[in-house]
Protein backbone atom coordinates (compact mmCIF):
# COMPACT_ATOMS: atom_id res chain seq x y z
CA UNK A 1 0.00 0.00 0.00
CA UNK A 2 0.91 3.43 -0.94
CA UNK A 3 1.31 6.13 1.25
CA UNK A 4 0.20 9.71 -0.23
CA UNK A 5 0.28 13.66 0.19
CA UNK A 6 -3.12 15.29 -0.91
CA UNK A 7 -2.94 18.71 -0.94
CA UNK A 8 -6.07 20.87 -1.96
CA UNK A 9 -5.52 24.60 -2.96
CA UNK A 10 -5.23 27.64 -0.19
CA UNK A 11 -5.00 30.63 -2.79
CA UNK A 12 -8.04 32.87 -2.77
CA UNK A 13 -9.53 31.43 -6.24
CA UNK A 14 -9.68 28.18 -5.42
CA UNK A 15 -11.27 29.40 -2.35
CA UNK A 16 -14.06 31.47 -4.16
CA UNK A 17 -14.53 28.38 -6.08
CA UNK A 18 -15.16 26.16 -3.22
CA UNK A 19 -11.71 24.55 -2.31
CA UNK A 20 -12.57 24.61 1.87
CA UNK A 21 -15.39 22.13 0.77
CA UNK A 22 -13.16 20.12 -1.34
CA UNK A 23 -10.78 19.99 1.66
CA UNK A 24 -13.78 19.38 4.21
CA UNK A 25 -15.07 16.60 1.70
CA UNK A 26 -11.02 14.79 1.69
CA UNK A 27 -10.86 15.18 5.11
CA UNK A 28 -14.19 13.07 5.85
CA UNK A 29 -13.01 10.78 3.27
CA UNK A 30 -10.26 9.88 4.82
CA UNK A 31 -11.92 9.47 7.88
CA UNK A 32 -14.76 7.03 6.74
CA UNK A 33 -12.07 4.78 5.06
CA UNK A 34 -9.55 4.37 7.71
CA UNK A 35 -7.06 6.00 5.59
CA UNK A 36 -5.32 8.90 7.65
CA UNK A 37 -2.58 6.88 8.41
CA UNK A 38 -1.55 6.16 4.82
CA UNK A 39 -2.62 9.91 3.43
CA UNK A 40 -1.37 13.34 4.99
CA UNK A 41 -4.29 15.62 4.28
CA UNK A 42 -2.80 19.69 3.49
CA UNK A 43 -3.20 23.15 2.23
CA UNK A 44 -1.08 24.02 -0.46
CA UNK A 45 -0.91 26.64 -3.44
CA UNK A 46 -1.91 28.94 -5.12
CA UNK A 47 -0.38 26.59 -7.94
CA UNK A 48 -0.63 29.17 -10.69
CA UNK A 49 -3.85 27.48 -12.73
CA UNK A 50 -6.09 29.53 -10.84
CA UNK A 51 -8.94 29.60 -13.85
CA UNK A 52 -8.61 25.79 -13.35
CA UNK A 53 -10.03 24.94 -9.63
CA UNK A 54 -10.69 24.41 -7.10
CA UNK A 55 -7.28 22.50 -7.74
CA UNK A 56 -5.93 19.34 -5.85
CA UNK A 57 -2.17 17.94 -5.74
CA UNK A 58 -1.58 13.91 -5.04
CA UNK A 59 1.67 12.64 -4.19
CA UNK A 60 3.53 9.62 -3.43
CA UNK A 61 5.06 10.16 0.07
CA UNK A 62 8.19 8.94 -1.01
CA UNK A 63 9.70 10.01 2.43
CA UNK A 64 11.83 12.95 0.41
CA UNK A 65 13.04 15.60 2.97
CA UNK A 66 10.98 18.83 2.43
CA UNK A 67 12.54 21.67 0.36
CA UNK A 68 13.23 24.77 2.70
CA UNK A 69 11.34 26.51 0.45
CA UNK A 70 8.83 24.42 -0.09
CA UNK A 71 8.45 25.02 -3.85
CA UNK A 72 6.32 21.95 -3.87
CA UNK A 73 3.87 23.76 -2.15
CA UNK A 74 3.46 26.20 -4.96
CA UNK A 75 4.38 24.46 -8.40
CA UNK A 76 3.82 20.86 -10.46
CA UNK A 77 6.92 19.17 -9.62
CA UNK A 78 7.01 16.77 -12.15
CA UNK A 79 7.32 13.85 -9.63
CA UNK A 80 6.73 10.37 -10.47
CA UNK A 81 3.39 9.49 -8.99
CA UNK A 82 2.31 13.32 -9.16
CA UNK A 83 -1.18 13.72 -10.22
CA UNK A 84 -3.10 17.21 -10.45
CA UNK A 85 -6.77 17.48 -10.37
CA UNK A 86 -8.44 20.32 -11.51
CA UNK A 87 -11.88 21.93 -11.42
CA UNK A 88 -12.98 20.05 -8.16
CA UNK A 89 -15.83 19.43 -6.05
CA UNK A 90 -16.67 17.59 -3.00
CA UNK A 91 -18.02 14.90 -5.06
CA UNK A 92 -14.67 14.19 -6.84
CA UNK A 93 -12.76 14.62 -4.06
CA UNK A 94 -14.32 11.85 -2.76
CA UNK A 95 -14.36 9.55 -5.77
CA UNK A 96 -10.54 10.72 -5.64
CA UNK A 97 -10.05 9.13 -1.84
CA UNK A 98 -12.06 6.28 -2.87
CA UNK A 99 -9.79 5.19 -5.71
CA UNK A 100 -6.94 6.83 -5.69
CA UNK A 101 -5.88 6.91 -2.25
CA UNK A 102 -7.79 4.01 -1.01
CA UNK A 103 -6.96 1.32 -4.00
CA UNK A 104 -3.95 2.77 -5.79
CA UNK A 105 -6.13 3.74 -8.48
CA UNK A 106 -5.52 7.80 -10.22
CA UNK A 107 -8.74 8.58 -11.42
CA UNK A 108 -7.63 9.39 -15.04
CA UNK A 109 -10.44 11.21 -16.10
CA UNK A 110 -10.29 13.80 -13.45
CA UNK A 111 -6.66 14.79 -14.39
CA UNK A 112 -5.99 18.64 -14.85
CA UNK A 113 -4.14 19.88 -17.93
CA UNK A 114 -1.99 22.69 -16.58
CA UNK A 115 -0.74 23.80 -19.96
CA UNK A 116 -3.79 24.01 -21.96
CA UNK A 117 -6.13 26.56 -20.05
CA UNK A 118 -6.28 30.43 -20.45
CA UNK A 119 -10.05 30.87 -20.28
S1 LIG B 1 -5.75 29.95 -6.22
FE1 LIG B 1 -5.54 27.82 -6.51
S2 LIG B 1 -4.16 27.68 -8.17
FE2 LIG B 1 -4.26 29.80 -7.76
Amino acid sequence: MKRYRLSVCKGSSCKAGGADAVYAAARDALGAGGLVPRCELYRGGCYGFCHMGPNVVVREDTGRKKDPLSPEDYQLMGWPGEVYYSEMTPEKMKRVVEEHIAKDAPVRELFGQPDSGDD
